[in-house]
């Protein structure tokens, strides 16, 4: 079947099955490698996108659900002179990752947060981001980035 939605900004239309999840059609068919697939289970967030600005766990998404809708990745951030979005800048800044794994899940849930709430707490940002587990940061430097990143955004809207 032929899918067409909106993609990082863009027009897209795509050949797939309907069995593929939306990680194996972002992954595989259009080879934005940025979303990582890790329990395929809906348990770990690493696969974290944002289908109508709302975070969802692409490993058990199905792909032709997105038909006519807006799907966001981490490559989907930057600017278009190619800068960094301020959340992606934060993580790097505050050390908040290790191996990276979870990362682009991380601040496309993170993003989905100061959308609705622009300067929460540490509190709000930890219960709004317990789906998206990180094996080797540990959870401090990650919240800081994430309030750091909402200060500038603060600052610079
Ligand atoms: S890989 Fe999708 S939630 Fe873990
Ligand atoms: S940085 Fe390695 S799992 Fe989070």
């Amino acid at each position: 079947m032929k899918i067409a939605f909106r993609l990082n900004g863009e027009e897209v239309s795509v050949e797939i099955e309907p069995r593929h999840t939306l990680a194996e059609m972002l992954t595989r068919k259009l080879r934005l490698t940025g979303t990582k697939v890790s329990c395929e289970a809906e348990v770990c967030g690493s696969c974290t996108v944002l289908v109508g600005g709302l975070p969802v766990s692409s490993c058990t998404y199905l792909a032709y659900e997105v038909r006519g809708k807006s799907v966001t990745t981490i490559e989907g951030l930057e600017d278009r002179a190619g800068r960094l979005h301020p959340l992606q800048q934060a993580f790097i800044d505050e050390f908040a990752f290790q191996c990276g794994y979870c990362t682009p899940g991380m601040i496309l849930a993170a993003k989905a947060l100061l959308d609705e709430v622009s300067q929460p707490t540490d509190e709000q940002i930890a219960a709004n981001m317990d789906g998206n587990l990180c094996r080797c940061t540990g959870y401090l430097p990650i919240v800081k980035a994430v309030r750091s990143a909402a200060r500038y955004m603060g600052a610079h809207a």
